[in-house]
Formats: structure tokens, C-alpha cells, sequence
């Protein structure tokens, strides 16, 4: 999807996300979602803050890290300075955590509910892939997840 269809896929998200409240459920669908409706990616998917730890949760793509540190990587980075991360080149990012090799730019979302936090991570096989419409767009779908 382009980003004239940004929009569109915004509206698909609430749409999907409002007629269902569990949050691992809604994780998932939206993972897939985003997955298969923007162009140039190659993981999306979730990370919660459980037992001191990021770990795993729904996503769309290759197999991923399981646990990542509070601090460690992008994803870790991003959850404990609770602020979006734009990684346009990974490799070039101190402490990046390679679960797939054929990631190389990122971009990571903390989100809190009343329930549960963690992040929204999302690849691109291609150097930065992430501007500031594509920040517009995942804070906007995390602030979705985040309100059902
Ligand atoms: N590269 C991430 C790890 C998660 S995966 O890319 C799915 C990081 O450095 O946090």
C-alpha cells in the first residue's frame, strides 16, 4: 500500500480492532494487517513488557528473538526511553539485535493500556523505509490497538 492509502488502512484497523477487545487477539490481526498492506516490510509484530523483559508476541513474518532486554536493541531502546525509534540503517545501530538477517531499517512504537505494555516493531528489507508519514501511521495504529 502506498502512503495515499494510509488513510484507508487506518480505517481498516479500527473497523477490525473495534469489534473485538481481547488485546492478543487484536495484536495478531493487526500484525497481519500491517504485514500485508504496506509495502516494502518484512516482520510486524508485537513485543510485551512481562517479567522485566520485551518478549514476543503476535507478528507477521520470519521467526523472531524471543526476549529482548529493557535498553537492548531497537525495540528494547524505544521501550525504555518510551519514545518512537526510526532506525534507518540497522546494522548501524549500536546493540541491534539481527533476528533476521534481512532487516535494515526499523521502526519501533511503546504503546501502554490499562493491561499490558510493550512495543510495536516493524521492519523493511530496505534502508530507510520509515519517514515521518510512516510515524504518523504507526503511532496512529498503536494508538487504535491501544484504545479497544
Ligand atoms: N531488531 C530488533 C529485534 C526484533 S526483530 O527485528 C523482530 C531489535 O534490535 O530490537
Amino acid at each position: 500500500m502506498s502512503e495515499n492509502n494510509y488513510p484507508l488502512l487506518l480505517q481498516q484497523a479500527e473497523a477490525l480492532l473495534s469489534s473485538e477487545t481481547d488485546q492478543i487477539a487484536n495484536a495478531a490481526n493487526l500484525s497481519a494487517l500491517i504485514y500485508h498492506n504496506v509495502s516494502r516490510l518484512n516482520w510486524a509484530g508485537f513485543y510485551f513488557f512481562r517479567d522485566n523483559e520485551l518478549v514476543l508476541g503476535p507478528f507477521a513474518g520470519e521467526l523472531a528473538c524471543t526476549r529482548i532486554g529493557v535498553g537492548e536493541g531497537v525495540c528494547g531502546t524505544a521501550y525504555a526511553n518510551q519514545e518512537t525509534l526510526i532506525v534507518d540503517d540497522v546494522h548501524a545501530f549500536d546493540g541491534h539485535i539481527a533476528c533476521d538477517a534481512a532487516s535494515a531499517s526499523e521502526i519501533v512504537i511503546p504503546f501502554t493500556t490499562s493491561k499490558l505494555s510493550g512495543v510495536l516493531d516493524i521492519d523493511s528489507p530496505e534502508k530507510a523505509r520509515f519517514g515521518e508519514a510512516e510515524r504518523a501511521l504507526f503511532q496512529r495504529l498503536s494508538e487504535i490497538y491501544t484504545m479497544v
